[in-house]
This record gives C-alpha cells, structure tokens and sequence, in this order.
C-alpha cells in the first residue's frame, strides 16, 4: 500500500503538474491539455453501432437516493434527481437508478419499485428527463434511456432502514458475520430463484411499455446479480460451474426476449473485486475509522467467493471470468456493457475512490487515484477484446478539475466508449456538457469526494450531495446529516 501523502486534486494547478503526479505515482492514464469543444470534441461525437444510436460520449450512471416513496413510487427528490441527469446534457443515461423487480429485493424501503402501482410514476420520471435533456441540448434526437432492474438479494433492507433482510445464494465467510448471520440462515432456493427471474421479466415488460429504450440487468456491487457469478460453492442448477453461475443471466435474457421483442438488454457488470476490506483496527479511534485493509481470516484461500478475484492473491484483479463473461454477452446478443468494480459496502475504495471515507467505510488504503487507474485500465483491456462491445466506464468522478481531460483523452484513444459519470452527477451534473461546450468550469461546484451521498443513505436519509447541491446544503436536510453524523 502506497505511503505516499495523498495529494488533493484541488491544489493541482494544471493538466501537466496532473500528468507529473500520474508519472510519480507510476500510472499512466491518458490526460489532454487542451479541451476541444463542439464538433471537435471527442466527447460530441455520435456514437453509431448497427440499431444504436447514442448522441454524444457522456453517460449518467444509475443513482438511487434512497429518496422514493414507501410504496416503490419516486418522491419530488427523486423527479429533481432525474431533472439533473436529464440537464447533464448526457445522451445516454444507463438505468437512471436501480428499481427493484419485486418488494423483497428493495435495498432501502424507499427504493423505487417497478409494479402496477407505479408504473404512472416511472414514466413520469422519464418524460421529466427528456424534457430537461431537450432543454440543455436542443433536441431528444439519438437519447437513449435505460431503467436499472434489480434485486438487492445479499443487501435486502426492504421494510426497515435498521433491519436487514438478506436473501443470499450461498455463506460467505467474511460477508456472514458481518450481517450477523448464523450458519444455518437459509438459502434462496432454486424454486424461489425461478420467481425472482419471472419478476425481472415482469418488471422488462413494464420498462418496454414505458417507453424506455433497454433495462440493465444488474451484475454488480454484491446485489443479487452480482452474487450470482460468486456462487462457486453453491449446489445445484445455480452454484459451482461458470454455466450455472452465469443461468440467471441467460433466463432472464431468454425471458425478457421472448415478453418484450425489441427492448435492449444491457448489462453493468463488477468487472474485478476483492476480499471486503475493514479499518484497520490497530490505527482506528472511537468514530475515526483507520485506512482499510483487507480482511483475512483462516481458511479463506484459495478465495472462493469472488468474481474477478485471483484466488490466490485476492486483493488482485483476475480478468480470464470476465472475458468469458462478456464473450457469453456477445453470444447472446447483449452489446451495451457498463464496467464497474467491487462493492460500495465491503470495498468502496476500489467502488467509488474517494478522499473521505463514507461513516462505516474506512481511509483510503492508497491513493484513490490508484483505484480510478484500476477501473480504467480493466476497460481498456477489456475493450481492446471485445470491440464490437460499447462499454461505459466508471469511476472517474475522483478526477475532479481534471476529469474532463483524462476524458477526453480516454475516448480519443479508445480505452472505453462512453464516459459514466457518478457523484459528479449530483453536484454538477452538466460539468462534462460545460466543458465540452467551451462554457467556463464552475469549480465550486466539482464533487470533492466527500462521501456525504453515501453516508447520508447508511444514517437512513436520503441522498444527494450535501456539501454542494444547494438543495441539501441549504435545508432541513443538512442539520439532519450533521445530527446523525455525530450520533
Ligand atoms: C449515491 C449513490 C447511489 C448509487 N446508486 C447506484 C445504483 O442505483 N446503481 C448502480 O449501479 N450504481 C450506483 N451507484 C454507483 C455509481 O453508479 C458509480 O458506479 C460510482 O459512484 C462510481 O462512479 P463515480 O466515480 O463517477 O462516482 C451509486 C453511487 C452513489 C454515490
Ligand atoms: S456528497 Fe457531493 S461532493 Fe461528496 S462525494 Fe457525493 S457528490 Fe461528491
């Protein structure tokens, strides 16, 4: 782990001193100097691939809020939030954020639901985007929207913020405990799986009558999609071979093709992971968690409980699963892929990269910058095996004043195809359309990594960005925060 202090991008004075420190801390990301703008800018271009039709490289990756009503509807926070991926100028919102196919897979019991009740409200959030985005762009041509289907499986907490309600596929031995799960907690069975692949269908169904133009099949951040792939030492139809651990995904694929004909089907994918890691005891104080480190225990090697991971050195990324993952995408006609990495609740370092821990993470281990590398040169590898795949890469809302360069730069020499953007999103959502439209920056408004939008969800409120999103900064909410920040 790097002892290196961790420089603040803020104080970074320029696109080179940036490149200098990439260089100092040995990685080699590609940055631009100069910010083309308009037709000239990579970030403009269309994106044209047989029936897809993307109009320009930014993509809003899915955002939940915790905010929905209790019935699965959105609230007014959540119709603001999907106004301000609508004004990002983004033409291509992956999933908007994870709507769960069925009550018992509800991560939070505000998270939105795709069920009779509120599919009035679902479309709501979509025209409401559409409009925002024909007021920043122009037009709503080449505008390709997306609904997140999920189930929360391992991370359920569907009726209570302090109760969770895990549904898991197999017992993970640092996973387990840390839910306070005993050895005999029951597994989904095979017959309770089969219903949860019916509500995925279902919940494609309504997406497709909405009108949104393809559903993402959640394979990440340790929900249930996710965990599937993991479920080496699962019995039955679902567990042990890549062929079963991966049957989820084509019954719901076969599903879905055969109820919605026409409706695109993508995938967001944790394309690497890790053993979870903890603060380090030995340098945490009361409320002052210490840098993370990974968490071993006897007998967890070889790692048999991740995707992505070598077993053997299970901090470490292994890519030969994903490559035949994506290759089975392929196979099954799936070409729209989102690259993530690892679990905002056991690893949000590698996750989200961020300066400042979230309230029940830990200080980051290394310099976050090292974890944005990490999710960007999977892609890159990953894009250079699959061209005919359009990928969307993650993790870039650490790089701050220089995101837009390391974007720019990203796209012109092809290690992803579209650029996702995450917590910038909630702070100032148009950053990339500013730059790549020759508007001046507004500094004050770049995410800084503060993890409020992620602390506030753990402390049950909603999410957003608190320190800079007036919205937050300046309401009820705020005090909130702080009250529950100190509790
Ligand atoms: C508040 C919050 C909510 C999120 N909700 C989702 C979600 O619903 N679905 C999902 O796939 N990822 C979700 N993510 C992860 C982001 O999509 C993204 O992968 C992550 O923030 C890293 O990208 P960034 O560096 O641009 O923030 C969420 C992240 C945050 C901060
Ligand atoms: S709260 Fe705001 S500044 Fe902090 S990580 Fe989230 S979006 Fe960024």
């Amino acid at each position: 782990m790097s002892v290196q202090p961790i420089l603040r991008l803020g104080t970074v004075k320029s696109a080179a001193a940036f490149r200098e420190h990439l260089h100092s801390l040995h990685l080699a990301l590609p940055c631009d100097d100069e910010i083309l703008t308009g037709q000239e800018s990579p970030l403009r271009q269309r994106l044209v691939r047989g029936e897809i039709k993307i109009g320009n490289r930014i993509a809003v990756q899915p955002m939940e809020g915790w905010d929905g009503l209790a019935d699965g509807n959105p609230s007014e926070h959540t119709i603001r939030r999907w106004q301000r991926f609508g004004r990002s100028g983004a033409k291509f919102i992956w999933g908007g954020e994870a709507v769960a196919v069925r009550p018992d897979g509800r991560a939070n019991p505000n998270q939105l639901l795709a069920a009779p009740h509120t599919e009035r409200g679902l479309a709501n959030l979509r025209t409401t985007l559409i409009e925002q985005h024909r007021l920043t762009t122009g037009s709503d041509e080449d505008l390709l929207i997306g609904l997140q289907l999920t189930d929360s499986g391992r991370y359920s907490r569907p009726n209570t913020h302090g109760r969770p309600e895990p549904r898991i596929l197999y017992h993970h031995p640092i996973l387990d405990p840390r839910l306070g799960l005993p050895a005999d907690y029951p597994l989904l069975s095979d017959a309770e799986i089969e219903d949860i692949v019916e509500s995925f269908h279902r919940a494609a169904g309504m997406a497709q009558r909405l009108g949104f133009d393809f559903v993402d099949i959640k394979h990440c951040h340790g929900y249930l999609g996710h965990e599937f792939l993991s479920a080496h030492t699962r019995k039955g139809r679902y567990g042990g071979s890549f062929e079963n651990r991966t049957r989820f995904l084509r019954e719901v694929v076969q599903g879905v093709r055969s109820l919605a004909p026409g409706l695109g089907v993508a995938v967001r994918l944790s394309a690497f992971d890790s053993v979870p890691f903890q603060p380090d005891p030995e340098r945490s104080s009361k409320g002052k968690p210490g840098p993370g480190i990974p968490e071993t225990k006897e007998n967890v090697l070889p790692y048999r409980w991740g995707f992505g991971v070598n077993a053997h050195h299970p901090t470490e990324a292994d890519l030969s699963e994903p490559v035949k993952f994506l290759s089975l995408l392929e196979g099954l006609g799936i070409r729209l892929v989102n690259l993530t990495a690892g679990s905002p609740y056991y690893n949000p370092h590698i996750q989200r990269p961020a300066l400042f821990p979230p309230s029940d993470g830990y200080l980051p281990p290394e310099d976050p910058l090292l974890n944005v590398s990490r999710q960007m040169e999977a892609t890159r590898q990953l894009k250079q095996r699959f061209p005919n795949l359009i990928f969307v890469g993650t993790g870039y809302s650490y790089l701050q004043d220089f995101l837009p360069n390391v974007a720019q730069a990203a796209l012109r020499e092809g290690w992803v195809d579209l650029i996702g953007l995450g917590r910038v999103i909630l702070s100032y959502p148009d950053l990339l359309w500013h730059a790549s439209g020759g508007h001046d920056i507004h500094r004050k408004l770049i995410c800084r990594t503060f993890s409020d939008c992620t602390t506030a969800p753990r402390r049950g409120l909603p999410s957003g960005c608190y320190p800079l999103d007036h919205h937050y900064k300046d309401s009820k909410m705020m005090e909130l925060l702080t009250i529950a920040k100190k509790q």
